[in-house]
This record gives structure tokens, C-alpha cells and sequence, in this order.
């Protein structure tokens, strides 16, 4: 039987870190599908339509892995799409609290789904789209820590030359 994972998240921007999650599950499972919520509370930097179509570039070379949005609850979207397994990065201790208390409350909602939790690379273990955000903001370097489309995207939002 395949397979098929959701990793979900707002992912404003896309960062090495979920560059990394991405690949780590793709290896595992036949299918990763990489959901962008697009009905979040927080005011996204970049519009759902500009993070589908960033996502869509810089996955485009990992074979089973595709990108869309969802709306409403996680769970009920992993049962549409008849996804299994919930992926979600862990970081730091700090990230342990949030996303237990998630996969619990997603495992009460439905017993169809699992959740898995990755750990990133070393180098991404403090590494979050907030921070890329306020540093590209305050002009600073996010070389090394997103793809470098996003990198070049941030530059234009916040007017940095090169
Ligand atoms: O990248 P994020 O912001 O940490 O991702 C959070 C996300 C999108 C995974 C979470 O907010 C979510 O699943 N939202 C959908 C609504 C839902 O199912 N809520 C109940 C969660 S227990």
C-alpha cells in the first residue's frame, strides 16, 4: 500500500528548513503532498497564490512531491486526499509543547491519521520564516537559510537592490 504524506504549514516564506523536512519526507513516504493553509490568521507576507507558485518552483526537481492549499481543518483535508501520515518538523524544545498538544487534538479529530514528527538538519534547528522575514526586512542576509528564488523574492519585497 503507498503511502501518502501531508506536510502542512503556512510556509511564508518557504525556508531551508522545510527545504529539508520536504526531502527527509520524501525519502520516507511514495507521496508528499505540501499543503499551504490558506485561510490562516496571520498576515502573510506573501499571498497564497505567490507561496504556491514559489513552493511549486523549488520542489520541482523531488519526484512524488506536490504542492496545493487547504482550508478548513487538517484533518478533514488528509482524509480527502487520502493521506495517512501528518508531517511536522520539531526544533527547538520550544516547538515540543505546540505541536503535541496539535497532533493530540488531530489524533482525537481522526484515528485515520498519524502524525510523524521530523527533525531538520543541525543548521535549521533555529531557523524559522519570522526570522527570515524580520532580518530580509532590516536588510540583512538570508543567504544559506532559503532557497535562492526566495532570497532574490524577499529582496523585491522589501526593495533591496541585488
Ligand atoms: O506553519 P504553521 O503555521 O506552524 O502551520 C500550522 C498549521 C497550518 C499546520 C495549523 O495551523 C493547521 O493545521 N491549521 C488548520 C486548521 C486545523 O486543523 N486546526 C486544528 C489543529 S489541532
Amino acid at each position: 500500500m503507498k503511502v501518502r504524506a501531508v506536510y502542512p504549514g503556512t510556509f511564508d516564506p518557504v525556508t531551508n528548513g522545510h527545504m529539508d523536512l520536504i526531502e527527509r519526507s520524501a525519502a520516507l513516504f511514495d507521496e508528499v503532498v505540501v499543503a499551504i493553509l490558506s485561510n490562516t490568521d496571520k498576515a502573510p507576507m506573501f499571498t497564497v497564490e505567490e507561496r504556491v507558485e514559489m513552493l511549486e518552483r523549488v520542489v520541482k526537481d523531488l519526484p512524488h512531491v506536490s504542492v496545493t492549499t487547504f482550508g478548513g481543518l487538517l484533518v478533514d483535508f488528509a482524509e480527502q486526499i487520502n493521506a495517512s501520515v501528518i508531517v511536522r518538523g520539531i526544533r527547538a524544545v520550544s516547538d515540543y509543547e505546540y505541536e503535541l498538544q496539535m497532533a493530540m487534538m488531530n489524533r482525537r479529530l481522526s484515528s485515520k491519521v498519524e502524525t510523524v514528527f521530523l527533525m531538520p538538519a543541525e543548521a535549521y534547528f533555529y531557523l524559522s520564516s519570522r526570522l527570515v522575514k524580520e532580518i530580509s526586512a532590516l536588510g540583512g542576509s538570508v543567504h544559506g537559510l532559503v532557497p535562492p528564488l526566495i532570497e532574490r523574492r524577499l529582496k523585491i519585497k522589501h526593495g533591496h537592490k541585488s
